[in-house]
């Protein structure tokens, strides 16, 4: 094999020596590539009408900028903690949603018009035609792309703008900074710090907090009415959703309660001939009274609401992403994504009253998985 050059392919001194517009022209050459048009889109530098044209580019950066800015603020510091319509905060909770919606829309717009403005007023438009061929890259192929890149950045002139770097270093930052924060942010609020006891989470509003405290199953109606539950108010194959209630309960207590995210349980009653194929969890024996079993409403995946039941089949379904639990057995997923059964709340009927009551807390968080979670 021989190790001679083609005649019209220069030495390695005389690479050595070519301009980079000459490596460039070369390389095109050499690629069969034909430079139709390669203008200068400023051919006069500084110009009013180029320094315009940075300003507007600048611009959308340093929009960018502050609307990440906002954006990291908002999302950490705005008040996101579920306030009622009647409430005092209100108006600034509803804003929550659509101020981080904006700002970091705006964020990611600023940075997008930037780099088309920047693309169509600075950056050459060659026209170039090419001839492709097949084949690995040698040295003299790498020496003249890394001279063509190194006269496109030449050529978009951005070395010698600085107005235009600074305000792309400062709307990238800050939006690479809010990217960050959209996963980091949750983080940094202590998930513990609103509630009573550091074990927050392992516990909800079905905790009995005295001893012999009766805590009932109350359904919500639309008034204040108390609406207590016993065995001979469901049919077979129904499903009520109820929340605690002790009877020292104010209104504002059972406002509160309702609102939890924690609160709601789902009671079934199963058919006769469902209830003997049931399959108990252990250590659950006694979480049901006969064919009345309790479990959270809280999906074991996301947390959303998963309140349908189906008679037929003694599923409970999440609408979110299809999860389906088998309320025959001990309410554990299979279909779907969550990997968790739902949470059983044990219940009795109060001889005193004949009304449905818990006889403690959950043993297990309910809803989707946290770090410190075991189970
Ligand atoms: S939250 Fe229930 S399936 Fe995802």
């Amino acid at each position: 094999m021989s190790n001679e050059k083609p005649e019209e392919l220069p030495s390695e001194e005389e690479l050595a020596q070519l301009s980079r517009d000459e490596l460039v022209r070369l390389g095109a050459k050499l690629d069969g590539v034909e430079l139709v048009e390669y203008p200068d889109p400023w051919p006069v530098k500084g110009t009013r009408a180029e320094k315009r044209a940075e300003r507007q580019v600048a611009f959308w950066f340093a929009l960018a900028g502050i609307a990440g800015l906002a954006f990291v603020v908002a999302f950490i510091w705005w008040p996101a903690k579920y306030v009622a319509p009647n409430e005092d905060g209100y108006f600034m909770y509803s804003l929550y949603t659509p101020v981080i919606g904006v700002t970091l829309g705006l964020a990611i717009l600023g940075i997008g018009i930037g780099v088309l403005n920047y693309t169509r007023k600075f950056i050459p438009h060659e026209i170039a035609v090419q001839q492709r061929h097949d084949g690995g890259s040698g040295e003299l192929d790498k020496a003249t792309i890394l001279a063509g890149l190194a006269d496109a950045g030449n050529r978009s002139t951005i070395a010698r703008r600085p107005m235009i770097k600074r305000s792309l270093g400062f709307g990238g930052g800050v939006l690479g900074l809010a990217l960050v924060a959209l996963p980091l942010g949750s983080l940094l609020r202590n998930p513990h710090a609103q509630s009573a006891n550091k074990d927050g989470l392992l516990h909800t509003p079905w905790q009995h907090t005295k001893k012999d405290e009766k805590v009932f199953l109350r359904r919500a109606t639309a008034n204040d009415e108390i609406s207590l539950v016993r065995p001979e108010d469901m049919d077979a194959g129904s499903m009520e959703t109820v929340f605690p209630y002790r009877e020292t309960d104010t209104h504002e207590d059972w406002a509160k309660t309702i609102l939890r995210g924690d609160s709601p349980v789902m009671l079934i009653r199963l058919r006769p001939q469902d209830g003997a194929r049931v399959i108990q969890h252990q250590g659950q024996e006694d979480y049901h009274y006969g064919d009345y079993y309790a479990y959270t409403k809280i999906c074991s995946h996301l947390g959303c609401p998963t309140s349908l039941y189906e008679q037929r089949t003694n599923r409970i379904l999440c609408p979110c992403h299809q999860s389906q639990f088998d309320a025959l057995q001990y309410a554990k997923p299979v279909f779907g994504p969550a990997t968790r059964k739902l949470a059983q709340l044990p219940i009795t009927v109060d001889e005193e009253t004949g009304y449905f009551i818990s006889t403690s807390d959950f043993n297990e968080p309910v809803g989707p998985a946290y770090w410190e979670r075991r189970s």
